[in-house]
C-alpha cells in the first residue's frame, strides 16, 4: 500500500526521535520515497547524517540550505507528498500546527500540505494530559489530521503514564490501513443528507434543531477520500467541503431536501440519511413578520413533513444501499430498530443524546450500527471523522460482497 508513495517524515525534538529512525527504515523497506524534515531541536536528538543515509535524500531543516543558499520550498514539498507523518510530534510543534505558528520548515510544510497528515504525539504524561495539549490535538483532529494516540508505559522521565510515541510498526500499519481504503469506493455514487432543516414560521423565524452538519460532512469527506462521487444535500450549516469531488446542494426545508434527494437517488448506489429532518412544518406560515401587538399570542399550526428516508426506501432497487440514522433520547435500541423496518433501511446508525459528547454539534460521536437482521455493533467515543470511517467501512464491505 505504501510502495511508491511520497512521504514526508517530520521529526521534532524529543527523546522518541530515535524511534523515527526505525520508522524511516520501515517506510523505505515498504517502498516509499521519504523526505525527512526535522525541526532545529530535533537535530539535538538525532543526526541528519543518519536520516539522510537511510532516506537517500538530504534532510531538510531550514528554509535555506546554508552552503548553497538554495531555498527549500515548503509549497513544492506539500504538493509532492502523498502523506505527511509527524513522529514524534512534541507539545510545542502540535501547538504551532494547531495555531498556524509557521516559524520553522516543518510547520510551514505542514501548513502547505495537501495530503493526509498523521501525528504521533510523544511527551511526558503531564504534558500530554495538559488541557492546552488536549485542545490543540482536538483542533488538529478538527482540521482532518489523523492522531496516532501515544501508548502508556515508562517515559523518558521514568514516570509511567500515557505519552510514549506509538511503535513504528503500528504507525506504518495506520498509514497502510489509510491507503488500503483510499479507492475502495472508486466511482461509486453516494448521496448524503446532512444538517438540520429549517421550517419557516414567517420571513424572520423558523423551527429548526441543533444539527451542525459535522457528522454528515465527515461522511461526505470520507466517501470522497475513498473515490466515491458524492452528492451532499445539506440544510443550513456553517461548514465548507474540503474535497472538491463533493457536489454540494444547499436546501432549507424538509420538502426542498426531499425534492433534491429524489432527483439524486435515482443514480445513487448508496444513500446515507444523516440529516436531522424536521418532522413537522408550519401550516399557517405568515408571509410577513408576525408582530407583537395586543394581547393575542399567535398560534402556530403544524403539519407533518414527508419522511425522506421512508420515501426513497419505498423505491429502493436491488443493489442500492440505504442507511439511516436514529437520534434518540430514550428506548434507544427499540426505537432505532423500528425505524429500520419503517424506512426499509439496510442498517441504521444509532446515536443517543444520553451519551456525553455524542450527537448534535460535537466533534465526537458514539454509535451503534444495527443491521436489518437486528445484529448490533457497538463503537466507543471517537472523532466524527473516525466514526465516518467505521460507517463507510460497513458500507464498503456490503458493496464488496
Ligand atoms: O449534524 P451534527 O451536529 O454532527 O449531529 C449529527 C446528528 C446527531 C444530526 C446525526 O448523527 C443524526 O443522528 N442524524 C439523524 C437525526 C434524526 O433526525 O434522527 P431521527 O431519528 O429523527 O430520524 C431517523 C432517520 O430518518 C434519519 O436518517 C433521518 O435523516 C430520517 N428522516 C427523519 C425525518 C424525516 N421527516 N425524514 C427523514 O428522512
Amino acid at each position: 500500500m505504501i510502495e511508491g508513495k511520497h512521504i514526508i517524515l517530520g521529526i521534532c525534538g524529543g527523546i522518541a526521535a530515535y524511534k523515527s529512525v526505525y520508522l524511516l527504515r520501515l517506510l523505505i523497506k515498504a517502498g516509499a520515497e521519504v523526505q525527512v524534515v526535522i525541526t532545529p531541536s530535533g537535530k539535538e536528538f538525532i543526526t541528519p547524517v543518519t536520516l539522510s543515509s537511510l532516506s537517500g535524500k538530504p534532510v531538510i531543516s531550514e528554509f535555506f540550505t546554508a552552503n548553497t543558499g538554495s531555498w527549500n520550498s515548503h509549497v513544492d514539498l506539500g504538493l509532492w507528498a502523498d502523506a505527511m507523518i509527524i513522529a514524534p510530534a512534541t507539545a510545542s510543534t502540535i501547538g504551532k500546527m494547531a495555531n498556524g505558528v509557521a516559524d520553522n520548515m516543518l510547520v510551514t510544510t505542514y501548513l502547505s500540505a495537501k495530503c493526509p497528515v498523521f501525528v504521533a504525539p510523544a511527551m511526558d504524561l503531564d504534558m500530554f494530559a495538559h488541557p492546552s495539549t488536549k485542545r490543540n490535538l482536538e483542533l488538529l483532529k478538527s482540521y482532518g489530521n489523523h492522531i496516532i494516540e501515544p501508548a502508556s508505559g515508562e517515559l523518558a522521565s521514568h514516570l509511567v503514564g500515557k505519552g510514549r510515541m506509538e511503535e513504528p510498526e503500528n504507525i506504518v500499519k495506520a498509514i497502510e490501513e489509510y491507503f488500503s481504503t483510499s479507492d475502495d469506493l472508486n466511482g461509486v455514487r453516494v448521496l448524503i443528507t446532512a444538517g438540520p432543516t429549517y421550517e419557516r414560521i414567517d420571513p424572520v423565524r423558523f423551527i429548526g434543531n441543533y444539527s451542525s452538519g459535522k457528522m454528515g460532512f465527515a461522511l461526505a469527506e470520507e466517501c470522497a477520500r475513498r473515490g466515491a462521487k458524492v452528492t451532499l444535500i445539506t440544510g443550513p450549516v456553517a461548514l465548507k467541503c474540503k474535497n472538491k469531488n463533493i457536489y454540494r446542494i444547499d436546501v432549507e426545508s424538509a420538502k426542498e431536501m426531499l425534492a433534491e434527494v429524489e432527483k439524486a437517488y435515482v443514480d445513487s448506489k448508496v444513500a446515507i440519511m444523516c440529516a436531522a429532518v424536521a418532522d413537522y412544518c408550519v401550516e399557517n406560515r405568515a408571509e410577513s413578520k408576525i408582530k407583537r401587538e395586543g394581547n393575542d399570542v399567535p398560534v402556530i399550526k403544524l403539519q407533518k413533513n414527508p419522511d425522506i428516508a421512508a420515501t426513497i426506501g419505498a423505491k429502493k432497487e436491488k443493489g442500492q444501499i440505504l442507511v439511516g440514522f436514529a437520534l434518540e433520547t430514550d428506548n434507544e435500541l427499540s426505537n432505532a430498530k423500528a425505524k429500520i423496518l419503517k424506512k426499509n433501511l439496510d442498517f441504521i446508525v444509532l446515536n443517543s443524546l444520553r451519551d456525553k459528547d455524542a450527537g448534535f454539534g460535537t466533534d465526537t460521536n458514539k454509535i451503534t450500527i444495527i443491521d436489518s437482521a437486528g445484529a448490533e455493533k457497538v463503537y466507543g467515543l471517537k472523532s466524527k471523522a473516525e466514526v465516518a470511517k467505521d460507517i463507510i467501512d460497513e458500507i464498503a464491505e456490503r458493496i464488496a460482497k
